[in-house]
């Protein structure tokens, strides 16, 4: 029971988010994961600074904000200061990915970096000791309650054997499609944190889904 739940507000109720962050701080959740859509990096618009703000204000865990954005390197300031505690940045939008993963440590956040479900783990290799997390996406980022691709379980090896091969203590995390019938094969494949959305946020009680996959 090592492993860390990092539940998905994109699936949460807009509406009324304080009721859903009230009930994350409740329950076995370790991180409160954020994610960030410009509409330009993916397909979807979602949430910016002030919700953040907001949130930060009410929640009692860490904030995990996944940056879908182009450019990330523009706003990591920005991000800490709204109250980011992990701030993860996507290979694909990062042309100086090393400067900008120093740029979030040096602003005092744990700092990760994306790869979408078709770039190769091996491009990482010269930046694994720097980071503190390597988040695989299992899903085409955009959009919650996805179908999971199975090749990331592929990924998810070259990845550990990376980490092992070059001494590196990055921790991997992996979003999109997680539940509860993937949820302890990806823990054996070596996964250290789980993002869940809809598999929490639609379920009929989402603190005991929670539960249940911590307890995996
Ligand atoms: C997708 C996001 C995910 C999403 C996961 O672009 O990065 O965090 O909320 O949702 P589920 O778990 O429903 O696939
Ligand atoms: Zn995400």
């Amino acid at each position: 029971m090592n492993h860390l739940i990092a539940p998905s507000l994109l699936s949460a109720d807009f509406s009324n988010l304080s009721k859903d962050v009230a009930m994350l701080n409740q329950s076995l959740a370790d991180w409160l994961h954020i994610d960030v859509m410009d509409g330009v990096f993916v397909p979807n618009i979602s949430i910016g600074f002030p919700v953040i703000r907001s949130i930060k204000k009410i929640s009692t865990k860490p904030l995990d904000v996944h940056l879908m954005i182009i450019e990330p390197e523009r706003y990591l300031q920005q991000f800490r200061d709204a109250g980011a505690d992990i701030i993860t940045i996507h290979y694909e939008a990062s042309i100086h990915l090393h400067r900008s993963i120093y740029k979030i440590k040096e602003a005092g956040a744990k700092a990760g970096v994306v790869l979408n479900p078709h770039t190769k783990v091996e491009l990482i290799e010269d930046i694994i000791n720097d980071v503190d997390l390597v988040l695989l996406m299992s899903v085409n980022p955009g959009f919650g309650g996805q179908k999971f691709i199975e090749n990331a379980f592929n990924k998810i090896k070259t990845l550990k054997t990376m980490i092992i091969s070059k001494n590196s203590a990055a921790l991997i995390q992996v979003d999109g499609g997680v539940d509860l019938t993937n949820a302890k094969k990806l823990l054996n494949a070596g996964v250290d944190i789980l993002v869940a959305g809809n598999a929490i946020f639609c379920s009929s009680n989402p603190s005991q889904t929670i539960s249940d996959l911590k307890m995996l």
